[in-house]
């Protein structure tokens, strides 16, 4: 192990690490698991740390590249100052490696011990090579290209000096009205978790210290989509049960696969902020999981507990967050300022500051960081690696893979590339910014291939478009809410004619990049601004409508679902969103996607789940007074699982390999799906579990598992799934999780509502 030009002192430290580490070496052989602990390394630095330096590597300062929170008075040459003196242990959104070798070389060759710094940005669907966002890519349940996703965002990140991804978001979500949807894998536990996994394993490979490699995020520690009306950073009001049971799977997966960050979230559960929960970060994710990674703080979260009115001052929210276990302070000033007086006090052990030391300073030696700091900063990479034609191709193949095809009545799709008479209209067809979505860390304003261009090249020839309407007015950006069209109809009639003239209409209508996203919840779930008027207006002249739908969040389609032809769900799918959407039209590619959101007949039936409670009125058509809304169905308007296909499937021959099986057996069920249409297709064949009595209500389903295959035309296929105990398993009411005995039910099928169902008995 060598500190590559670091400071005297550094190499000091270097040789003192490598001492302990041939001790090390020989005491890990017999436990591979303690192989990357860097115990004694880091028992070596600590006892070189001043109280300030230790300290010091639980500050992380916002840079000035970005800007993803509300900005602090400090300046950059106060921050390398701080840095120069051994205070700050990371940065956020410093990008490139010229930026991140010049902050990098402050703390490693000017700073008393030369402990490197570590980076993180927000790389949450790309990094310049656009992906599908995260929701869109849900959509596409395919767990092996959301890895490769991540892989390609990785190797981008990592390329511009950057070694931590503030991603995967595994914040379960269902309320649409919540903006930051967009961000997670929708509102599923078990799939947010396979997700979870699959984006973990790309970001951070097998080995963290590979150069193409970054750390990972597990966020938002927890319950942030939860928040009361889906309101962003509101109250979130549940119990210890639907916490352990709908919220911390995902988290829980993340830590059993060594995700090696978790960042905490602005919210309180049931009275306590989740930045200052000993139960959720100490006692749940350092205790029972018995994860070693550290805790970074969201955006001021630690501050923020003053305005929550759980800490009386920044001293005191310091004190309450140490304690805690949020080991990582981003941009609340409270650890520089306030550790070192609690400590003089009393009032903090200096225990705590360093078990999160030990904790950054492990995933800093599994970065490699302390073998060579500037691993990151090579300039060939930085031109080599990012934006390639390779990481568009697969950018392209997973966007057109995400997409979800509601409805398609008389089969107006796909389109045959000789058709006449095509029209694009709509304020996103020619749109080449909003399908980069929010989040969009270094991807470029109106860079994606927008829908226009798509059909174009598809078509290798023009096609006549008008915009109808604008959506949004205005600035667009991160900081700011859109603000939108209301008035301004003078479009309208130059769309009509040019629908009056053609066959079919591609309406590309939804929300632009910055109407999801954080701190973009909304009370309406409608097309804003102008756009229904357009639909109507078109709809007038021409029934031939395929409407387009882009948007970060389920929309409220109920006034369309019934009269217009096909609709397309395209989500925001990235840098080759338009070439992405032009593939699924004219047939190129078979769409495969299924929601991993339900979508609703109105928005007040939000917060809205396929994997409800029974209640004690279910549905009951008959009488008025069950658990329902009057004014609309009870089931969803497109179910959570759905999406269809050019092509359709068959399930048949559900069949359980026994009927009972108890914690040393397992039931094998399986399940027979025909392709009963003309060409080949992928499905989504999903597995559901219901749990008939329980020691405390059970939900109505549960996916459980699910498998993605292509079926030729023609041919049959069966698939099977493995129930077993820990699938059944859940958080009882003896504050556990464990399988209890009784009678339950098996479903599978396409979607959460079309399903075969068979029984099942699990005897403890
Ligand atoms: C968000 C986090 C994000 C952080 C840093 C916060 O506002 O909630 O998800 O990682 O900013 O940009």
């Amino acid at each position: 192990m060598t500190l590559k030009k670091s400071s005297f002192l550094g190499i000091l430290l270097a040789i003192f690490c490598l001492n302990s580490c041939s001790d090390f070496n020989s005491e890990s052989t017999d436990n591979q698991s303690s192989s990357d602990d860097y115990t004694h390394e880091i028992d070596s630095i600590i006892s070189l740390m001043t109280l300030k330096e230790k300290i010091g590597q639980l500050v992380q300062y916002n840079g000035s590249w970005d800007l993803t929170g509300p900005p602090s008075d400090m300046g950059s040459q106060q921050k390398l100052e701080k840095i120069k003196k051994g205070e700050v242990g990371s940065m956020l959104n410093v990008l490139s490696v010229k930026a991140t070798r010049e902050a990098q070389k402050v703390a490693v060759e000017h700073s008393r011990l030369g402990i490197p710094l570590i980076f993180g940005y927000d790389v949450i669907h790309g990094y310049k090579t656009m992906f599908p966002i995260p929701l869109g890519e849900a959509a596409s349940w395919d767990l092996k290209l959301m890895e490769e996703s991540a892989r390609i965002s990785a190797v981008e990140t990592a390329a511009s000096g950057v070694h931590w991804t503030f991603a995967p978001m595994l914040d379960v979500s269902r309320d649409a009205r919540w903006g930051r949807i967009m961000e997670g894998a929708g509102e599923d536990p078990y799939l947010t978790s396979q997700v979870g996994v699959a984006k973990i394993k790309g970001y951070q490979g097998n080995d963290l210290s590979n150069e193409f490699t970054i750390a990972a995020c597990a966020k938002h520690f927890a319950g942030y989509g939860f928040g009361e009306a889906g309101r962003d950073y509101n109250t979130v009001n549940i119990g210890i049960r639907e916490l352990q049971n709908s919220i911390l799977p995902p988290f829980k997966a993340a830590a059993d696969a060594e995700v090696a960050t978790f960042m905490n979230a602005f919210n309180d559960i049931d009275g306590i902020p989740a930045t200052g929960s000993k139960m959720l970060q100490r006692e749940i994710l350092k205790g029972n999981w018995n994860w070693d990674g550290f805790v970074v703080s969201d955006w001021g979260s630690i501050s923020e507990m003053q305005e929550h009115g759980f800490a009386k001052d920044l001293n005191h929210a310091a004190e309450i967050a140490i304690h805690a276990g949020s080991d990582m302070d981003m941009e609340s000033y409270a650890y520089e300022d306030h550790l070192e007086s609690l400590i003089k006090n009393d009032k903090v052990d200096v225990a705590y500051i360093e078990d999160a030391v030990r904790r950054v300073l492990r995933i800093k030696f599994r970065l490699g960081l302390f073998d060579d700091p500037y691993k990151y900063c090579n300039e060939e990479r930085e031109k080599e690696n990012i934006y390639t034609d390779a990481h568009l191709e697969s950018s392209r193949n997973i966007a057109k893979r995400s997409i979800v095809l509601l409805k398609n009545s008389n089969h107006l799709l796909p389109l045959k590339k000789e058709i006449n008479g095509l029209a694009v209209i709509g304020p996103l067809g020619d749109d080449k910014d909003s399908p980069i979505g929010n989040w969009r860390a270094q991807g470029e304003s109106n860079s994606a291939v927008s829908f226009l261009e798509g059909v174009e090249n598809a078509l290798n020839a023009k096609v006549p478009f008008q915009k109808g309407v604008e959506l949004s007015i205005g600035k667009r950006n991160f900081l700011e809410a859109s603000t939108f069209n209301t008035t301004d109809a003078s479009g309208i009639p130059a769309a009509v004619d040019l629908a009056k003239k053609s066959k079919v209409v591609l309406l590309v209508v939804g929300e632009d990049a910055f109407q999801s996203g954080e701190g973009r919840s909304q009370a309406s779930i409608s097309l804003a601004g102008l756009q229904h008027q357009l639909i109507e207006e078109i709809y007038k002249v021409n029934k031939n409508i395929v409407l387009v739908l882009m948007n970060g969040r389920p929309l409220d389609l109920s006034l369309y679902v019934d009269r217009i032809p096909v609709i397309l769900e395209t989500w925001h799918l990235g840098s080759e969103a338009g070439n992405a959407i032009a593939d699924v039209i004219f047939g190129d590619y078979n769409p495969s996607g299924k929601l991993p959101v339900s979508f609703p007949h109105a928005v007040g039936q939000e917060p809205f789940y396929y994997n409800q409670k029974n209640t004690g009125r279910p549905s009951n058509d008959s009488h008025v007074t069950y658990s329902h809304h009057n004014d609309v169905p009870k089931q969803a308007l497109f179910p959570f699982g759905y999406g269809l296909s050019y092509t359709t499937f068959e399930y048949d021959n559900l069949k359980l390999s026994h009927d009972v099986f108890d914690s040393s057996s397992s039931i094998s069920v399986s399940v027979d799906i025909k392709n009963t249409g003309d060409r080949a297709g992928e499905e989504v064949i999903q597995l559901y579990i219901r749990d008939m009595v329980g020691s405390i209500t059970r939900p109505i389903k549960e996916l459980k598992g699910f498998e993605k295959i292509n079926i030729a035309s023609g041919e049959t296929q069966t698939v099977s799934f493995t129930i077993d105990e820990e699938m059944i398993e859940f958080y009882t009411v003896n504050n556990k999780w464990e399988a209890e005995s009784g009678e339950f039910k098996v479903f599978v099928g396409s979607n959460s509502e079309d399903l075969l169902e068979s029984t099942f008995t699990f005897k403890n």
